[in-house]
């Protein structure tokens, strides 16, 4: 693994395998230091999409071989489709219990992800905000990156100080999902998700990126304006991130 900058922190890993063991583990250590001590619960921000799921297969099998322990874990995910319930197999809810939650020994009730189906979406939203701060903060947030540099749900032109709120999705964005659809008209069209502000309020960021069709999102980010027309490049102004790469996703960056 290659560490090429200090901030954000860049680690290029030789395959995607490698990253999300890399990532695993920085989760690993934050998980591993809380359990020594008692003061509170360590609050992490979860992704989904299919960069985060080695991730998480490699965080279940050190639960399993290594004890790994979720007891005093509360977790908030980025987003959610608006209008698919947690059972519905596309949603985020019903992704994490299958990907992570279901195998873990974390208390189902400490983790968060929001709720697509309230009636009210608006006061959802707010009540999310609400529950991330009366959590403490989220202490260790992982991110994906969009191809055309989202992170989260918000797309290009979101506000830097935007909180958690209903967001319509692009066509890019609809199409780069269809994958997980039957077909594209099936992806829903808005999505309730943490704001950049949110975001950026996290104590530590890792934003994982694999495979040449990041490439160039991942150079953007780190080398185009900073500018909320590419969400991502606001991460730079945050002194604890690092971005997680395989060599493919990198292959844009300087050497
Ligand atoms: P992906 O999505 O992991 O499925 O590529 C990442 C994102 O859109 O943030």
């Amino acid at each position: 693994m290659t560490v090429v900058s200090k901030s954000p922190q860049i680690k290029i890993c030789d395959s995607s395998d490698a990253a999300a063991s890399a990532v695993a583990s920085i989760f690993a250590a934050a998980i591993g230091q809380q359990s020594q001590s008692t003061d509170r619960d360590l609050v992490l921000g979860l992704a989904t999409g299919g960069t985060p799921i080695r991730v998480y297969r490699k965080l279940v099998e050190m639960h399993d071989n290594d004890r790994l322990d979720f007891s005093a874990v509360t977790t908030f995910n980025l987003d959610e489709y608006v209008g698919l319930p947690g059972d519905h197999p596309q949603s985020y809810r019903y992704f994490m219990q299958q990907q992570l939650f279901d195998h873990i020994n974390v208390d189902l009730h400490r983790t968060h992800v929001p709720d697509g189906t309230a009636a009210d979406l608006a006061t959802a939203a707010c009540d999310y905000e609400g529950r991330i701060r009366q959590a403490g903060g989220i202490d260790l947030q992982l991110l994906g990156i969009g191809s055309n540099g989202h992170i989260a749900f918000n797309e290009p032109g979101s506000a830097a100080d935007s909180r958690t709120r209903v967001v319509d999705l692009t066509s890019e964005t609809i199409e780069a999902n269809a994958r997980f659809f039957d077909s594209p008209d099936q992806v829903p069209r808005k999505a309730i998700t943490m704001g950049i502000g949110t975001i950026l309020e996290a104590r530590q960021i890792v934003l994982m990126a694999t495979g040449s069709k990041k490439a160039d999102a991942v150079y953007r980010a780190l080398h185009g304006p900073v500018t909320t027309e590419n969400p991502a490049s606001l991460l730079r102004q945050h002194s604890q991130v690092v971005f997680v790469l395989d060599r493919e996703a990198a292959a844009r960056l300087p050497s």
